[in-house]
């Protein structure tokens, strides 16, 4: 009888490290590490997404996207077996103004039930895509919302229940770009795939046989941009906006240019100006807009580099688990001819932020091995209500110190308000999902959209997806004030 809580409480936070690296515990003997593919292979030109701004008939936007099998060229010379939508891999970026009705179509031809959620999009739970909505293979689904907020760069993914990351991985994920009159920003790039580049981070192992590795492929050892490996894009003006997304399961990137660039927007949206910086921390499920000034001659190279200060885990051995040491070059940029016109002045003043002070609600979650409030996820459980429209504060701390975590909320945005012992430097502006470094304390002012439903709950979850699927995830449901949550539950989940 002499173990001691401590004892058993490191215990389970070792195994629940293991399992969420992607390592199960049987195979750490093995010393064959998966090769990375692609590395020798000459750079191939970056794929675009092609911009998908579906049919307009008058304010309503109707699109029809479809989960589908295929194969792609991920590594050169190889054919993988994927997912995509509307494709083999990844999926065309979705393109809405604020203010028009979305009318959407989701067709599942995936052999296994799945769902699409609409990542920083503030919807009606009905249209959100949380994993009491998952549909069957050759069912669909037709959610509508009326877009209403800002100019963002969001994205979209399935969020099957315990499934997100294999769906994920396998290649369903791709753009969504909020627009309003704001592109209008003097001197910002706004012309898609010309000087307004998408650039969708996900990573892989290869097996042998040139698969995705679905056992240990969660800190991959291969970059993958856009859907191929090793690209090179080539300028033709003297600026960028790059839209980067962290679509990787698990990994974390510390993203560089080996110049300085601006930060003009966070996942929810441009900031109040644009903040100069060397390099910006992106977790699993973050974007972030930057623009950088090329010179002919000079070109560049979008790195990922080692996480500073290991984002706060304790030693090596632990922030290898999580690739945090890892470095690696994502695309190289080929700067423009000698005769690219130059670029009018960026504009000091991109939107105004309008962050409450004060919030009446204060909510508090801990982040502990792979529950929130000493809880995994259920479907049947409402962790909490929301009755009221206007702002909250959310604490979230991370209990570990040896396990990194992030924290995203559905249907919601959130400013950072102070951090408590992390020594991460936070881009001010609006967020839907930021790091909570070891045993740190985040504290997020939130607005959350006001949609009243009783019967359908939003998530919130830590998004390094296979920590979700582990249940490192609650459910909240909005409500009108005096009304009690009513889940409809799908099938195999009933109270
Ligand atoms: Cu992108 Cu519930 O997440
Ligand atoms: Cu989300
Ligand atoms: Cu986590």
């Amino acid at each position: 009888m002499a173990v001691s809580r401590r004892t058993f409480f490191k215990g389970a936070v070792f195994i629940a490290a293991a399992a969420a690296a992607g390592t199960a515990l049987t195979s750490c003997s093995e010393s064959d590490q998966p090769t990375p593919r692609g590395a020798d292979a000459e750079p191939r030109p970056l794929p675009i997404p092609p911009l998908y701004e579906g049919t307009l008939d008058g304010d309503v936007r109707r699109f029809e996207l479809t989960a589908q099998e295929g194969e792609a060229e991920i590594v050169p010379g190889t054919m993988t077996k994927t997912w995509g939508f509307n494709g083999p891999f990844l999926g065309p970026t979705l393109y809405m103004r604020r203010g028009e009705k979305i009318e959407m179509t989701v067709n599942n031809e995936v052999p296994e039930p799945t769902v699409v959620h609409w990542h920083g999009v503030h919807l009606p739970a009905t249209a959100d895509g949380g994993p009491a909505l998952m549909f069957d293979t050759g069912e669909s689904w037709s959610p509508s919302w009326t877009v209403d907020q800002p100019a963002a760069t969001c994205w979209y993914h399935p969020h099957p229940h315990e499934k997100s990351a294999y769906h994920a991985y396998r290649g369903l994920a791709g753009g969504l770009i909020i627009d309003d009159d704001t592109t209008a920003i003097s001197g910002l790039p706004n012309d898609y795939g010309v000087d307004d580049i998408p650039v969708i981070l996900t990573n892989a192992n290869f097996t042998e046989d040139g698969q995705l590795d679905e056992e240990n492929g969660w800190v991959g050892d291969t970059m993958i941009i856009n859907g191929i490996t090793k690209p090179r894009f080539e300028a033709t003006t003297r600026r960028l906006r790059l839209r980067v997304l962290n679509g990787n399961v698990l990994r974390f990137h510390h993203l560089s240019l080996g110049v300085p660039f601006k930060i003009v927007a966070t996942d929810q949206g441009f900031l109040e100006s644009p903040v100069e910086v060397d390099g910006v921390l992106l977790s699993p499920g973050e974007r972030v807009e930057i623009v950088v000034d090329l010179e002919p001659g000079k070109d560049l190279t979008l790195r990922s580099d080692g996480l500073p200060n290991l984002d706060g885990l304790p030693d090596k051995e632990t922030a290898d688990m999580f690739g945090a040491r890892d470095e690696f070059d994502l695309l190289e940029i080929a700067a423009p001819a000698d005769d690219a016109p130059a670029s009018p002045a960026l504009s000091e003043e991109l939107v105004a932020l309008d962050v409450p002070s004060s919030a009446s609600v204060e909510r508090e979650f801990t982040l502990n091995g792979m529950e929130i409030n000493g809880k995994t996820m259920d479907m049947a459980r409402v962790d909490f209500v929301v009755d009221h429209d206007g702002p909250e504060i959310w604490h979230v701390t991370n209990e570990n110190d040896d396990m990194l975590h992030n924290f995203h909320i559905h249907n919601a945005r959130f400013a950072v308000k102070e951090v408590e012992n992390g020594e991460v430097e936070f881009t001010s502006g609006w967020h839907d999902t930021i790091d909570v470094p070891p045993k740190s304390t985040v504290t997020l002012l939130v607005e959350i959209g006001y949609y009243p439903d009783p019967t359908l709950a939003y998530m919130y979850h830590c998004h390094m997806l296979n920590h979700e699927d582990h249940g490192m995830m609650g459910q909240f449901v909005v409500v009108e004030p005096g009304q009690e949550p009513d889940l409809a539950l799908p099938n195999g989940h009933e109270h």
